[in-house]
């Protein structure tokens, strides 16, 4: 299915055809030990639609799709984010340390965040906002959303 076509390398055909392998594979696991009352994740509940209902708009096909496009649309963004993240601090020491004390303050030393812990994170909140407006991600970002709006 992964072909070479205008504007695709051939890198990019060989980890699409990696990835989808891998997608494949997961999807299979998940229908040999899937329990439909206790759905885990996403590709048991898709499964479970699959299986249980008489969706026209649902295939196999489509949940590797989806996979495929979560991955693509969640690596590059998140990652080139984390990037930026870390230029930013490295540029701006002082924000760094209010954020760190922010941090030790709300989360201590010896748990995980959780997402309700946002709420008592103002300051680091804040710098993330400030961090994915300043970087170039966002200018695409913006262009792509206001085409998208544009009446
Ligand atoms: C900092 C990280 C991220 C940024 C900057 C970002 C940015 C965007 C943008 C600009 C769009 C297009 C919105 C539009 O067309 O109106 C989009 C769509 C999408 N993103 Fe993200 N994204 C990020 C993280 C993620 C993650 C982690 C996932 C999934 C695991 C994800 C999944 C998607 C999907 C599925 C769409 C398509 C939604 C639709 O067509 O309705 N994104 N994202």
């Amino acid at each position: 299915m992964w072909k070479r076509s205008k504007g695709i390398s051939w890198v990019d055909v060989f980890l699409l055809r990696k990835i989808n392998k891998f997608v494949k594979a997961e999807i299979e696991q998940h229908r040999q030990n899937l329990d439909h009352k206790n759905p885990r994740d996403y590709i048991d509940c898709y499964l479970n639609e699959l299986q249980m209902t008489d969706h026209s708009d649902l295939s196999e096909l489509g949940l590797e799709m989806s996979i495929m496009d979560l991955f693509q649309a969640g690596t590059e963004t998140t990652s080139t984010t984390l990037r930026w993240a870390i230029l930013y601090m490295v540029n701006n020491p002082n924000i760094q340390k209010k954020v760190q004390q922010e941090i030790d303050d709300v989360l201590g030393f010896d748990r995980l965040p959780q997402y309700e812990d946002r709420m008592r994170m103002p300051y680091c909140e804040a710098t993330v906002l400030e961090v994915q407006e300043w970087q170039p991600l966002h200018q695409l970002v913006c262009n792509i959303v206001q085409r998208k709006t544009r009446c």
